[in-house]
């Protein structure tokens, strides 16, 4: 390679920091792709004491500046966000005919489809390996490598923050707040935390997953969103006496021509794979028809990590290689119809809080048979001080209309004191 590649960053923090670093080190090997300037830095304060190898950066305040920039072939556009600033910097560089690198998922689920289709028309890179599960090169893996295998399931824990907070909780090493302010000093939480726990950091990256492994349209409206912050301390508990433990779980999957995509919390067997997954590590797994069940896990976050997905989706562009950034044409993508939570079937577990006297438990065990649904496993656990008692359940497979219908009649029981919660169950995994 002769020609210079002119190379602009949007964005200093630990994404970019990270991949400037790395940056930095692959130039001082001088390898054959060495020939890689950078010509512009944006960030928003350039008086910032900035921890990096580097004495002099070309800093500048204004970002948009790097799509009209001709001596910039590639924008890196590590801001964050699906609004304003970044898609603007996407949307003009792309259609500037620069290519683009991003870490944002947000951007990407929400604009993906749009931005793909410019990238596309003006054949250049729209890469994003660092926007799902950090350091995990999981969009090469579904979008190149298993492309031509038939995915029947990809699901894993995409969140880190959650995974951490989940994992403190279960070895009752603090509550949620300081589990999350733990988390957020780690600097692996969203700078808005309730993208992470209520599930929807998790939601961006699985519409993206679902996209690339189903070939469909990025559809993040489809996808069925519940966080962990509605989960109690008990419940961990009372998933260990049943042999489980509880993880947030991103699951996208094709059954009859319907694609089902969800992100929520679960009880998973305490042997299982997923199960060994454990603090702020991300873990993806895919199933197909050809090699079966691949597992990918590692660090989803982080400036090393993420710096370095950044790195490759650069070293995709300096090899001359232009991919469809969803896998395939926009306009080839298949119409399909997203299957609605309610329509799927789950064994569950239920906590239920009522009197401790005769009768009550025959009128919750009437109001489930109504609705066909069978229990599995129950156990009763009486309160010293009230006459309340905490009914625990675990159900056979049931859809999830049938059990909300039944546990809507069981609040209504005046035996009952509050909503029955209850946390679906993935036996399968
Ligand atoms: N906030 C994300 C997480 C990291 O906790 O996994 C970046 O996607």
């Amino acid at each position: 390679m002769s020609k210079v590649l002119g190379i602009g960053i949007a964005g200093l923090g630990t994404v970019g920091t990270g991949f400037l670093k790395q940056l930095k080190g692959l130039k001082a090997k001088s390898t054959r792709s060495a020939n890689i300037k950078v010509i512009k830095i944006a960030v928003k304060s350039i008086k910032k004491k900035r921890d990096l190898p580097i004495k002099q950066l070309p800093l500048t305040s204004n970002t948009l500046s790097l799509a009209e920039d001709d001596s910039i072939d590639v924008v890196v556009e590590l801001i964050g966000g699906s609004k304003g600033i970044a898609y603007n910097l996407v949307k003009r560089s792309l259609k500037n005919k620069k290519h683009v690198i991003t870490a944002n998922k947000a951007l990407m689920a929400m604009h993906g489809n749009e931005l793909a289709k410019i990238a596309e028309k003006n054949n250049v890179s729209l890469n994003y390996e660092a926007a799902i599960a950090g350091g995990i090169p999981i969009v090469k893996a579904v979008r190149e490598n298993l492309r031509f295998n038939k995915i029947k399931k990809i699901y894993g824990i995409l969140n880190g923050t959650c995974n951490y907070i989940l994992t403190k909780m279960d070895r009752n090493l603090g509550d949620f707040k300081d589990v999350l302010s733990d988390a957020q000093k780690k600097g692996f939480a969203e700078l808005d935390p309730t993208f992470d726990i209520e599930g929807i950091d998790a939601a961006h990256k699985i519409t993206l997953l679902s996209c690339l492994a189903f070939d469909v349209p990025i559809s993040f409206s489809s996808t069925y969103i519940e966080g962990i912050s509605k989960i109690d301390t008990k419940d961990f508990k009372y998933a260990s006496e049943f042999g489980y433990v509880i993880k947030l779980l991103a699951v996208s999957s094709k059954v009859s021509n319907k694609v089902e995509q969800r992100v929520h919390p679960c009880f998973v067997k305490q042997a299982s794979d997923i199960a060994k997954v454990e603090n702020e590590l991300n873990a993806v797994i895919v199933e197909d028809n050809v090699i079966g069940k691949n597992m990918f896990q590692g660090p989803g976050a982080g400036a090393g990590p993420t710096g370095a997905s950044v790195m490759s989706d650069l070293m995709e562009i300096v090899r001359g290689t232009i991919n469809f950034p969803l896998g395939s044409s926009i306009d080839a993508k298949k119409k399909i119809t997203f299957q609605k939570i309610e329509n799927l079937s789950f064994p569950y577990y239920v906590r239920i809080v009522g009197q401790d006297r005769a009768g009550v438990m025959a009128k919750i065990s009437r109001a489930l048979s109504k609705k066909g649904i069978s229990i599995k496993s129950i156990i009763q656990k009486p309160s010293n001080k009230t006459k309340y008692a905490e009914i625990i359940l675990i159900t056979h497979k049931v859809k999830e209309s049938s059990l909300k219908v039944a546990l809507n009649q069981i609040k209504r029981l005046p035996e009952v004191a509050a909503s029955a919660k209850f946390i679906r169950i993935e036996d399968s995994l």
